[in-house]
Formats: C-alpha cells, sequence, structure tokens
C-alpha cells in the first residue's frame, strides 16, 4: 500500500476539468479579479479526455478508489459525460461524482447519468433570491439551481447539498435550508467558510464554527452524531433526532480531519496537488506529452505521495503568522477544484 510520510494512503482524486466558471462567488471567484480580462488557461494547456483518463488509472494503480470531477464549474467542459464514460471504464474504480453549481443539471443530468455518474453534489449558500444573487455575483436565482437537484434526482443520481456558511452574510439561511432539505431525501451539509486561495480577504472572524451550527440547528431540531461511512469522511455526519435523515457539517477551520486525508487533486492543465492549500503541484503534464510511458509517471506521482506531510488545516494558525515572503501563493479554489 502507498502511504505518505503521516501514513496516510492515497484513495481519492479530484480532477479540475476547467478553472472557468458561470458563477462569481465573492468567496472563491470575486468578479473584481475574475473580470473579463481574467487569463484563464487556454484548451491547449488543459489535460485532454485521454490524458485524465490515463492519469487515473495510474492513479487506480496505486490506491485510488474514487474520483470527483470539479472546477471551476465542470459542466463548463464540453462533452464532461464522456470523460464520465471513459473513467467509468476504469476497473477498479468504484465511486464517480461531480461537485456542481447545479444550473447545468436539468440540461446534463441524464446523459451523466447514463455515462455512468454515481453522485453529484450541488452548492447552494441560500434559499433567498436576493442574497443567492449576491453571493453568487450574477444574480442566479435560487430556481435554477433548484431545478438542476430536482433533474439529477429524477435521473437517478444521488444528491449532497453543500452550503458554505459565512457570518453576516448567510447565517440566517442556516435552518431554513434545514428545514428545506429535511424533506427531500438530499443530504445537506455546511462547510465553514475557508482560506483557499488568496483573493477571498478571509478572516477567521468571519467563520460560523462547527459548533455554533450545530446549537443553531439543534434549538429547532435535536441532533444526534452519527459514525463516518468510511475512514476519512470529510464530514462529521448527523441525524435528526429518531429519523434517518442525515446532515453534516464540513469543519476544516474549528475541527480538523488532516490526519485521515487520502485525497490527492490534479488540476485542469495537469499538476498535482497534495493538499486543497498547496502553494506548488507537480507537473504531470509535461512527463505526458514528452511520452513518458505509464510507469515512468506512476513513479514522480508514487514520490510526491511518498514524501507528503501535508497538514494545513491543522497547522494554520501558525503558517497564518508566517505567510511566506517569497511571493508564493497559494492555488485558488477555482483552479484546483473544492
Ligand atoms: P463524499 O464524502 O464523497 O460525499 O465527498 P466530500 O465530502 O469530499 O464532498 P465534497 O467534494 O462535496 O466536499 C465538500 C467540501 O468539503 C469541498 O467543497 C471543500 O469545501 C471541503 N473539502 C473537501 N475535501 C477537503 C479537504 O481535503 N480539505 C479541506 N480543508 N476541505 C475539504
Ligand atoms: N470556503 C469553503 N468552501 C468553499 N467553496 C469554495 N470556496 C470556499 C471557501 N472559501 C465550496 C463551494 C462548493 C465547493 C466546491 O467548495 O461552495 O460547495
Ligand atoms: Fe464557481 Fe463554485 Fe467557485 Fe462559486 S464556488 S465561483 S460556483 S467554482
Ligand atoms: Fe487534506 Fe490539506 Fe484539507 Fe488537511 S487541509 S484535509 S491535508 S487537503
Amino acid at each position: 500500500m502507498l502511504d505518505d510520510q503521516l501514513k496516510r494512503p492515497l484513495r481519492d482524486l479530484r480532477i479540475s476539468v476547467t478553472d472557468r466558471c458561470n458563477f462569481r462567488c465573492q468567496y472563491c471567484m470575486p468578479k473584481e479579479i475574475f473580470g473579463p480580462d481574467y487569463p484563464f488557461l487556454s484548451k491547449k494547456h488543459l489535460l485532454t479526455f485521454e490524458e485524465i483518463e490515463r492519469l487515473t488509472r495510474i492513479f487506480v494503480n496505486l490506491g485510488v478508489q474514487k474520483v470527483r470531477i470539479t472546477g471551476g464549474e465542470p459542466l463548463l467542459r464540453r462533452d464532461i459525460h464522456k470523460l464520465v464514460q471513459m473513467l467509468h471504464g476504469i476497473e477498479g474504480l468504484h465511486d464517480i461524482a461531480i461537485s456542481t453549481n447545479g444550473v447545468l443539471l436539468p440540461k446534463y443530468a441524464d446523459s451523466l447519468k447514463k455515462a455512468g455518474l454515481h453522485r453529484v453534489s450541488v452548492s447552494l449558500d441560500s434559499l433567498d433570491n436576493q442574497r443567492f444573487g449576491q453571493i453568487n455575483g450574477q444574480g442566479a436565482k435560487v430556481n435554477s439551481v433548484l431545478a438542476g437537484i430536482e433533474a439529477a434526482e429524477k435521473a437517478g443520481l444521488k444528491v449532497k447539498i453543500n452550503m458554505v456558511v459565512q457570518k453576516g452574510i448567510n447565517e440566517q439561511d442556516i435552518v431554513p435550508m434545514a428545514k428545506y432539505f429535511k424533506e427531500t431525501s438530499h443530504i445537506l451539509r455546511f462547510i465553514e467558510y475557508m482560506d483557499v486561495g488568496n483573493v477571498n480577504g478571509w478572516n477567521k472572524s468571519q467563520v460560523i464554527s462547527k459548533k455554533e451550527i450545530l446549537d443553531r440547528l439543534n434549538k429547532e431540531f435535536p441532533l444526534e452524531p452519527v459514525a463516518p461511512n468510511y475512514p476519512g469522511e470529510v464530514a462529521s455526519r448527523f441525524m435528526y433526532k429518531g429519523t434517518t435523515k442525515e446532515i453534516g457539517i464540513i469543519s476544516s477551520v474549528t475541527d480538523t480531519f488532516c490526519s485521515t486525508c487520502t485525497r490527492a487533486r490534479l488540476s485542469a492543465e495537469g499538476r498535482l496537488f497534495t493538499c486543497l492549500f498547496a502553494t506548488k503541484g507537480t507537473d504531470l503534464r509535461k512527463p505526458l506529452r514528452l511520452g513518458a510511458t505509464d510507469s515512468e509517471i506512476q513513479k514522480v506521482v508514487k514520490n510526491v505521495w511518498e514524501r507528503r506531510t501535508d497538514r494545513y488545516s491543522e497547522e494554520r494558525q501558525k503558517l497564518l503568522k508566517n505567510v511566506p515572503k517569497d511571493g508564493r501563493k497559494k492555488v485558488e479554489m477555482s483552479y484546483i477544484g473544492g
């Protein structure tokens, strides 16, 4: 088994297929920075589906069992269902999911399901049109996301909903979101606002902690904790007392989960990152395009994983005090995926 320096195996691969998005969420791609002149990756720099499939096979050989397709907004990548179909053919890969903002699901849910997709995670931060429009930076309506969720459900995909909670921005939506999704078959997860990237001007005072979220929920509906589905699950799970209806909280700030982190990330241009908060990655596209063999590329990945020591969330306090003076920057979430 392939373990890193902290004895964590390589189990998940999160693949970003584009750095573009049709939303401009302030905490991820603020309009002022991601404007019309922003230098997004050009087509020739993106890994082709064939290249992604080949790399995924190599990762599966090294222990990966789950793949998540992310972005930016992955449904903006043309013919994305074809990639799903190619990944579906890889033996040993048990789970293929997509993280999306949902608005293109009415168009693509059926073809994605037919191609072999198992699950989608849809981001939705508010049920109030005014607030949601502000948060997504484009005035997109709540109904356009709800329609996507419905389409995914109809197509037979399992659906989870992710809500990033920010103090003073959408904290009033915690309870209404819980109420709304309690009556559906989807699992809602609250995400503590994180300091990913460099552009969102994150400050700890903008975080609503897992404990606060739980306190607010418990006042309305009593919850009880339940065990993780698998070792290293990102969300802590709870059930509404006396039911089998589940919700989750992803607490990368106040209750970290680095010690069980088995996730590798591949950017749309083929760089391998071993942490969401990494400052640099390893170029896999170059050897791919220079004609390296599978076993040569496998060796590169193996080396990177074996040397891995990342545990950013556990070290956040210390690291934020010592921001690198050499100008190194964390990668952006829109570049590396959620
Ligand atoms: P499943 O358990 O397979 O459903 O997936 P997941 O919980 O990993 O799902 P998802 O990709 O929807 O993750 C939800 C959010 O959790 C992401 O968008 C990130 O905000 C956060 N997250 C996921 N993985 C990590 C991680 O490794 N580190 C940190 N800090 N946050 C993460
Ligand atoms: N903090 C927490 N979650 C974030 N996401 C994007 N940026 C942040 C952040 N700064 C979430 C999105 C989506 C997923 C891909 O990551 O809302 O649910
Ligand atoms: Fe797009 Fe998701 Fe980033 Fe919002 S959080 S800008 S939907 S990639
Ligand atoms: Fe994994 Fe880095 Fe997230 Fe910790 S902060 S859980 S090491 S991706």
